[in-house]
């Protein structure tokens, strides 16, 4: 038998390309290959790319010229460019990055297998088509290897809502839910193999509308069939727009038992005006009101959000009322971001504000975030929580989880199994994790 081959995939961004990178490797397992950890003994290098962040594009033509003396000791080297940046960019890449092989938007990662022989005769291969077929299922032939206690699940893609910062609908293309029935047979799946959390994954998940047995199905409706799969124990689901936060949805997070009580509702800024010149299609008091009916059903959740500093035309009012706004709501995570153009969107026609007042924003905004996060924290002290083990940690006889709010936990001595869900009682709270002793 000949050696496998060897793949490299680096992954950028958030977490549908962790999980899009998986399918990948598994489809290419398909074809003999065997993944790898160093570019260096690869035979082929995949870049899964983010389009989110600032010149995202120039830091891929970067990162591929450093391929050029690879390429040149082995001429059988294949390089692909995967993910939003390929979809945005297509044969540009092929253009200005002679090295590249391959280039494949993520509505087609299912015809990796035919692509990459198609390299193996020589020629290039590019696809960057929206088709209208389920790439996932299509992908879904792979052998049954154990996982993680943990495992991302994609159930819906792409983006209808436009907001005018950014590229998501122009990269991901229009919203797609999956039927519910595949989803379903693909958590049983992952319970199988050794899965016992699965996050719902969708850049709009919460907009979820796929076919069920009735019609089209909620998330929440979607939800409480998971609910019903043995041996799963806990559902997440990321990201969510305020708008689509339907009644079922906010019910089911306090009826429904493997719902976790963490909830990520980026609201981007607390001013009125910039929500709209942003096109959020909410306000600032419509988000709170939201929330306090959220906290209604889970008194306990916590609550995640993602902000943009800077944006076109933001003054230090509108700054001050973004403040405001996290200063209410209390979050227990927060992600902010400094506004940065991106070519094709509305914003970025639009006056910017200066650099330097952005970069002081974003500074003051973290440091109240920083705040709250550590208060929320440290309040679980003395709790008990739930964790489950994902890992052991860096001390010995130490077990590393999460607990139902996705703090992380440490146990010291702990005669528990990756995968084992226990109780814990918190004894304290350090920098960016929780300790604590089993119950
Ligand atoms: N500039 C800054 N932040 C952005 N985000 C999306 N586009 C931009 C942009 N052009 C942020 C938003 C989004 C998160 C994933 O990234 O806050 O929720
Ligand atoms: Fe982008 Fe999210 Fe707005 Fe869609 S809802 S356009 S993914 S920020």
């Amino acid at each position: 038998m000949s050696e496998p081959k060897k793949l490299f995939i680096k992954t950028y961004g958030c977490q549908m390309n962790v999980y899009d990178s998986e399918r990948m490797a598994e489809a290419l397992g398909g074809q003999g290959y065997v993944e790898t950890k160093s570019p260096d003994d690869a035979d082929m290098i995949l870049l899964n790319t983010c389009h989110i962040r600032e010149k995202a594009a120039e830091k891929v033509y970067s990162e591929l010229g450093r391929f050029k003396g690879l390429k040149a000791e082995k001429p059988d080297l294949k390089i692909g460019v995967a993910g939003c940046v390929a979809q945005a960019e297509g044969q540009e890449i092929m253009r200005r990055q002679p090295l590249v092989d391959l280039v494949v938007g993520p509505q087609s990662y299912h015809r990796l297998p035919e692509m990459e022989a198609k390299t193996r005769t020589g020629e290039k291969a590019l696809d960057t088509d929206f088709p209208e077929e389920d790439k996932f299922e299509k992908l879904k032939n792979r052998p049954k290897a154990k996982r993680g206690p943990t495992a991302f699940l994609t159930v819906q893609e792409g983006c209808d809502k436009f907001c005018a910062f950014c590229v998501v609908p122009y990269t991901r293309g229009a919203e797609v839910s999956r039927p519910a029935d595949r989803i379903i047979r693909e958590a049983q799946d992952l319970v199988e193999r050794g899965v016992r959390e699965i996050t719902l994954l969708g850049q709009n998940v919460n907009a979820y509308h796929g076919a069920g047995p009735n019609g089209d199905m909620t998330l929440a409706g979607l939800i409480w069939e998971l609910n019903k799969v043995d041996g799963l124990e806990r559902i997440r689901f990321t990201t969510s727009h305020p708008n689509d936060m339907t009644d079922d949805l906010i019910e089911a997070h306090g009826t429904c038992d493997k719902l976790m009580p963490y909830l990520h509702l980026p609201v981007q800024s607390g001013s009125d005006h910039i929500l709209k010149r942003m096109n959020r299609s909410h306000t600032a008091e419509s988000y709170l009101r939201l929330i306090e009916r959220i906290r209604a059903a889970r008194p306990d959740i916590l609550m995640s959000g993602d902000f943009i500093v800077g944006f076109p035309e933001e003054s230090d009012a509108d700054f001050q009322a973004t403040l405001d706004l996290v200063d209410e709501v209390q979050y227990g995570y927060a992600y902010s971001f400094k506004y940065s153009t991106r070519p094709g969107t509305p914003a970025a026609e639009r006056p910017q504000v200066d650099p330097q007042v952005a970069d002081e924003r974003l500074q003051r905004l973290q440091a109240l975030i920083t705040r709250d996060q550590r208060k929320i924290q440290d309040s679980m002290v003395g709790r008990n929580v739930h964790v489950l083990f994902e890992k052991p940690g860096r001390q010995q006889g130490q077990m590393v989880g999460k607990s139902e709010y996705l703090h992380a936990v440490h146990v010291a001595d702990a005669d528990v199994a990756v995968g084992a869900l226990r109780e814990v009682r918190i004894t304290s709270s350090g920098a960016n994790s929780l300790a604590g002793e089993l119950v």
